[in-house]
C-alpha cells in the first residue's frame, strides 16, 4: 500500500547490520516511511527475516548478504540494490561488532575484528555509495558511531578508537561532499538493547538502555530532514544517560 504522506516513498535505503538489533530496526522504520530497502550483513536467516517483516508490512526489500570487511562483496551490494531499485537515497551503515575488556587483556583479532568491521567496513561502504549518490545530486549517508567515541568508558578503548575513526571518517567526508547535495551524518548512541550484548558476561542493565526503535527513530529524523539542513552529529542517550 503507497501513502503519499510517507516521507521516503520512492525513495531507497541501503542498510547495513540490517539482520539483527539496530540495522533490522532502521530497516523497518524506514520501509515504515515507504522507502525500499536494500539489507546487508553476513546471516543470510536473518536477512531473509527481515526481508519478509517489511514484504509483510507491504513494503519492498531485498536482502543482500555481503561481508563488509570485503571489497568485492561490497561492490556486489551496491551493484544489487542499483539493479534492483535503480538509486540509493539513504544509507546506514550499522553494522559492527563490539568486544569490551581491559586493554591489557584484549586480543589482537579482537581489536583487529572491530577496525575491520566498524572502521574499515563503514569506510569501504560509504566510498562505493558516495559515486552513486554524487551522480543523482542527492542522498544522505548516516554513520553509525557510538558514545564511546566521545566519552570515556572504560574496557571500551578499543572499540571507541573504532567509532572515533567513524565520526571523524563523518566529519571528513561532509566536508568533501558539502557541495554535491550528499550529507553526512554520524550518530552516538549510547547503550542499545540489541543482541550485541549477549555475549558480554557484565553488560549494563538491559531494561534501562535504549530500545532500537528509539534510536531508528533518530535515524529516520536524520534522513528525513528537508533538503537544506543537516543533522551531522547527534547523540542519543538513554534517560538515565550513559550506563
Ligand atoms: N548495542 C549498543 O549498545 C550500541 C550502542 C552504540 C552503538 N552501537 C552500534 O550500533 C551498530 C549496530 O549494533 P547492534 O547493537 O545492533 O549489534 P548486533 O545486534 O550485534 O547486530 C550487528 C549487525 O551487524 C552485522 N555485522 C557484523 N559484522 C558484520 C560484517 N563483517 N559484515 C556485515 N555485517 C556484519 C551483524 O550481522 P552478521 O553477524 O550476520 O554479519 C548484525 O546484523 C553497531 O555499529 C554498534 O557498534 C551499538
Amino acid at each position: 500500500m503507497t501513502d503519499a504522506r510517507r516521507a521516503l516513498e520512492g525513495r531507497v535505503a541501503l542498510v547495513t547490520g540490517a539482520g539483527r538489533g539496530l540495522g533490522r530496526a532502521v530497516a523497518l522504520a524506514l520501509a515504515a516511511e515507504g522507502a525500499a530497502v536494500a539489507l546487508a550483513a553476513r546471516s543470510e536467516a536473518e536477512l531473509a527475516a527481515t526481508a519478509a517483516e517489511i514484504d509483510r508490512s507491504g513494503g519492498r526489500a531485498r536482502a543482500v548478504p555481503t561481508d563488509v570487511t570485503s571489497e568485492s562483496a561490497i561492490e556486489t551490494l551496491v551493484r544489487e540494490t542499483l539493479a534492483a531499485f535503480a538509486r540509493v537515497d539513504v544509507l546506514v551503515t550499522a553494522a559492527g561488532t563490539a568486544v569490551f575488556g581491559p586493554v591489557a587483556d584484549g586480543k589482537t583479532a579482537d581489536w583487529d575484528a572491530m577496525l575491520a568491521v566498524n572502521l574499515r567496513g563503514v569506510m569501504l561502504t560509504c566510498r562505493a555509495v558516495v559515486p552513486v549518490m554524487v551522480r543523482q545530486g542527492s542522498g544522505t549517508i548516516i554513520n553509525v558511531a557510538s558514545i564511546a567515541a566521545a566519552r570515556a568508558i572504560p574496557g571500551a578503548a578499543a572499540y571507541g578508537a573504532s567509532k572515533a575513526g567513524v565520526v571523524a571518517w563523518s566529519r571528513g567526508l561532509a566536508e568533501e561532499l558539502r557541495g554535491a547535495g550528499v550529507r553526512v551524518g554520524v550518530l552516538l548512541p549510547g547503550a542499545i538493547d540489541t543482541p550485541l550484548w549477549n555475549a558480554t558476561a557484565s553488560a549494563p542493565d538491559r531494561a534501562k538502555m535504549l530500545r532500537p526503535e528509539q534510536v531508528a527513530a533518530a535515524v529516520v529524523l536524520m534522513a528525513t530532514l528537508p533538503a537544506g539542513a543537516a543533522l551531522e552529529e547527534l547523540t542519543l542517550l538513554p534517560a538515565g544517560g550513559i550506563l
